[in-house]
């Protein structure tokens, strides 16, 4: 059952710098996504249009989008959470957009400061928007497996918020994890109600691996045949709206299992390395993933 192909979707210079405190300069985010390009990925979530007052980090977000060398066969997406994101992302010419909210009412209230309900309109109107001018849309539903504030979230509650997704053009949705606390059998109960209420090749996983059960929860996954999974190089990021949200699954971790089990993915290791090796010099941390933590024997 297990695909011999799968796509990764490259979300760390966004979901993997939001979290970081300490500003990175827009020069090395640029240079660090010109890399990811040249590692064989073939989507790379380059920055968010969120308030720049919420995420400082991504306040630079246009001139990174107008400074990196793109690759025709690269897809290039941001983060968007309404109109004025939308204006801004439509700027900079990104590819596709990507919108989001959460299965949870606490915490959509607490990330993007409107109730689930009054979001629907919001992120309809980015939809629209985007797709006139030509872009692809995904989004990403949070919280799926639970919530900081509400804990467990009810499947029923979470697939009619996705209904509503795919009504407005969305063209994949991604399952979130936002703070990893997934396990493989609630992952195999979750995507066997998504598999058979949505398209199965529009959806896609993203997990965090806060404690551990990331890859786990892959192969689960992957055995319930989804080939799109979303990772960050060397495991950074996080939620700031999520406490205790620290870690994506990490791209390099990723990609070292799915190599193993000869999962063509198009990424080259030591490229990807090369690229992890960079942003790290960058920050006054070693990366996360268990892949940096052993260095280049990846
Ligand atoms: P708000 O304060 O309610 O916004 O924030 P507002 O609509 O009331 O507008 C207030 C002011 O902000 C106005 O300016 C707007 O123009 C301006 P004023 O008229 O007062 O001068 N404004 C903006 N400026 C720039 N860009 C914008 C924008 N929007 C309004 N886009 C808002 C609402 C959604 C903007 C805010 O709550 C926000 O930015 N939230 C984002 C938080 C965030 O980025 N969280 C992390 C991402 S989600 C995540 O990580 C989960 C994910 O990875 C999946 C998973 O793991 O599950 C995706
Ligand atoms: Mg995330």
């Amino acid at each position: 059952h297990i695909p011999k192909q799968v796509t990764v979707k490259e979300v760390g210079p966004r979901d993997g710098l939001q979290n970081e405190k300490e500003l990175i300069a827009t020069e090395d985010k640029v240079e660090w996504i010109n890399q990811l390009s040249d590692t064989g990925l073939s989507y790379i979530e380059i920055s968010s249009f969120v308030h720049p007052k919420w995420i400082p980090q991504l306040g630079d977000a246009l001139d990174v989008a107008k400074q990196i060398k793109r690759q025709k066969d690269i897809t290039y997406a941001a983060l968007v959470p309404n109109a004025k994101g939308l204006e801004r992302a439509l700027e900079a010419d990104v590819d596709e957009i990507s919108i989001f909210m959460s299965a949870s009412e606490t915490h959509n209230k607490k990330n993007i400061n409107k109730t689930i309900e009054e979001t629907f309109p919001v992120l309809e109107e980015v939809v629209k928007g985007g797709r006139q001018e030509g872009k692809s849309v995904r989004a990403y539903i949070s919280t799926v497996f639970g919530c900081p504030y509400e804990g467990h979230i009810p499947i029923d509650n979470t697939l009619r918020i996705c209904e509503r997704l795919f009504e407005m053009g969305i063209y994949e949705l991604s399952i979130g994890d936002t703070i990893g606390v997934a396990n493989p059998l609630q992952v195999e109960r979750v995507l066997t109600r998504m598999k058979d209420t949505f398209e199965h090749d529009s959806l896609a996983l993203h997990f965090h691996d806060t404690r551990g059960t990331a890859l786990a929860n892959v192969l689960t996954a992957l055995q319930l045949g989804f080939t799109t999974f979303d990772s960050a190089l060397g495991g950074l990021g996080g939620c700031p709206y999520a406490q205790g949200a620290t870690g994506n699954l990490a791209t390099d971790d990723l990609l070292y299992m799915l190599d193993g089990m000869e999962i063509e993915t198009g990424i080259h290791k030591d490229k990807l390395y090369h690229a992890a090796s960079f942003i790290q010099s960058k920050m006054d941390k070693s990366l996360p993933s268990h892949q940096m933590q052993i260095g280049d024997s990846i």
